[in-house]
């Protein structure tokens, strides 16, 4: 989505070959403009697959997330990093290993709002060696969900998520494809 190239080339920070700080619009300070821009996008190119529920990852995917799930008339389900304490016995969880962060989490979902009959939308805002969506779409089978998708706000390319998320059957549809990042410079796909 060229807006959306647009601005990472205009504000987006390449600190390193491989992190790059979209701080003034996505992951701190959120531009909800470009964010409903995005998320008509993902709306218009996932409908009439019979999608019942966005999900998305605490907690920077929340924004694109909330605002495609208005656009498609459907919930949002937001799964949390650490089991609620109220919420406790009635959980599926999954261990998360972030390998740019260098943490675990417990990725959480509630057996009340997703089931069987769900037929889910995956929105994150970047994609990298993709383990987030891997333990999102663990904790959907668990509740015998079903994935129709992944939409992906920035893709790093030359990071494995794509590759691993494609090899297991699912649909990537990434807005932003960063080929490589240098210092100060970013080349897409
Ligand atoms: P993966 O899910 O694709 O495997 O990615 P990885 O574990 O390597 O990254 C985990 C966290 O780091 C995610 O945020 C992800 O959004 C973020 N991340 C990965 N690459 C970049 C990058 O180049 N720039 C920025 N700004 N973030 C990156 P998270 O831990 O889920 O936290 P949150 O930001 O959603 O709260």
């Amino acid at each position: 989505m060229r807006l959306l190239e647009q601005r990472i080339l205009k504000e987006g920070k390449a600190y390193s070959e491989d992190i790059l700080r979209v701080d003034t619009f996505i992951n701190h300070q959120v531009d909800p403009e470009l964010m409903h821009k995005c998320a008509r996008e993902f709306a218009s190119h996932f409908r009439g697959q019979g999608i019942t529920k966005v999900v998305t990852i605490e907690s920077s995917g929340i924004s694109p997330a909330v605002l495609t799930a208005l656009e498609m008339g459907i919930p949002l389900v937001i799964l949390k990093k650490q089991p609620s304490k109220v919420l406790n016995d009635n959980l599926f969880q999954t261990m998360v290993t972030s390998f740019t962060k260098g943490t675990n989490y417990e990725l959480t979902l509630s057996k009340d709002v997703i089931g069987e009959n769900d037929h889910v939308l995956i929105i994150d805002d970047f994609l990298a060696n993709g383990e987030a969506v891997t333990g999102a779409v663990r904790l959907l089978r668990m509740a015998h969900a079903t994935v129709a998708g992944v939409g992906i706000l920035i893709e790093k390319s030359f990071q494995p998520g794509r590759e691993k998320l494609m090899d297991a059957g699912f649909e990537v549809y990434s807005l932003a494809r960063i080929a490589s990042m240098a210092k100060d410079s970013i080349t897409f796909e």
